[in-house]
């Protein structure tokens, strides 16, 4: 019994009590530290299991989903077979996967070392990228320490430019998989990258024209990308992967492409409520992110 997997669950269904208490009191800070928290928590496992044993763990998170949403697993064209069954943590109590799941197994307990070096790069960037994102939001340059603000927004971009870059190059690899939904996948993760990159890198135009409103707007945009390629990417894939196990990759496809766009869309929404809250906003008196915790 993959014990980590049991935890994974548990630590979602506090999380949607967060998110449900937080909509409730109108102030998500604790279900929006969580998420960071758990992201983290979740990422670690590439630097101290290594690839091949963090994939077959991220593997058995759907595997209980997938094989229990359908009524026959065989039959299913969403779900596949690996050699072994060693691409999942769950042993001998599941043998079909996600089809996605056991090409991204194959891929990198199979594939050369160069390609695990750039999904490291890809996990280690955009997570950095992501924990600086949320301090900055917290911490805006209008706060007590614009110098810090600036440099950490600089190192993020950095740290961005290097995890977003690995994605790039990860995904040009995709053509030849059906499981991921070949030449699909190639655009859609391009797509993905140039929605989160333009985003933030717009953003920065904007404060170098010390066009401070803009800026704000367009990090926040940048937020939802994050979340979205990051997060909703993944809840969005446990929910459709049994719905959607008839269709080889559909349910990948769905999340690829909509993932960063509904993102951005959630993140737009919030900062015009907050906006909302404060009345006709200026840059020194817009509420910073924060405000939602209050
Ligand atoms: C810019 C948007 C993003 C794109 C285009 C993207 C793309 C990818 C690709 C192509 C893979 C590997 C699939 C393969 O080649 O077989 C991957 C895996 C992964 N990505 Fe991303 N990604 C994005 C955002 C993020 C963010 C924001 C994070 C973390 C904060 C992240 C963390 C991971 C992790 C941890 C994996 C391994 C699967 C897992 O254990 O969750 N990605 N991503």
């Amino acid at each position: 019994m993959p014990i980590g997997v049991l935890v994974v669950y548990a630590a979602l269904a506090v999380w949607v009590g967060l998110l449900v208490f937080g909509l409730w009191r109108g102030a998500c800070g604790t279900f929006l530290g969580f998420g960071v928290a758990f992201l983290l928590a979740l990422n670690a496992r590439y630097a101290i299991e290594g690839a091949a044993q963090s994939i077959a763990f991220f593997i058995g998170i759907y595997d209980v989903p997938d094989n229990f949403g359908v009524s026959d697993p065989a039959s299913a064209h969403a779900l596949a077979t690996c050699a072994q069954n060693q691409c999942s943590v769950w042993g001998d109590k599941f043998v079909y996967h996600p089809s996605w799941g056991t090409a991204f197994y194959d891929r990198f307990a199979h594939g050369p070392e160069f390609r695990t070096v750039l999904l490291y790069g890809h996990i280690a960037g955009n997570t950095l990228a992501f924990v600086l994102m949320m301090v900055q939001l917290f911490r805006p340059g209008n706060g007590p320490n614009p110098a810090l603000h600036r440099l950490l927004g600089y190192v993020s971009l950095a740290a961005l430019t290097v995890g977003v870059g690995g994605a790039c190059i990860l995904a040009s690899e995709h053509g030849g998989i059906v499981d991921y939904g070949g030449y699909f996948s190639v655009l859609g993760f391009w797509f993905m990258s140039l929605c989160v990159y333009s985003c933030a890198i717009i953003g920065i135009f904007r404060i170098r024209a010390r066009d401070f409103a803009a800026h704000r707007i367009w990090m926040f945009r940048y937020a939802g990308s994050m979340w979205g390629s990051f997060w909703l990417f993944r809840v969005m894939l446990f929910a459709l992967g049994p719905l959607l196990s008839g269709y080889n990759a559909l349910a990948l496809q769905i999340c690829i492409w909509f993932s960063a766009p509904f993102g951005i869309l959630i993140a737009e929404l919030i900062r015009r409520r907050l906006d909302a809250r404060a009345g006709a906003p200026t840059y020194d008196d817009v509420l910073p992110i924060g405000a939602l915790t209050r």
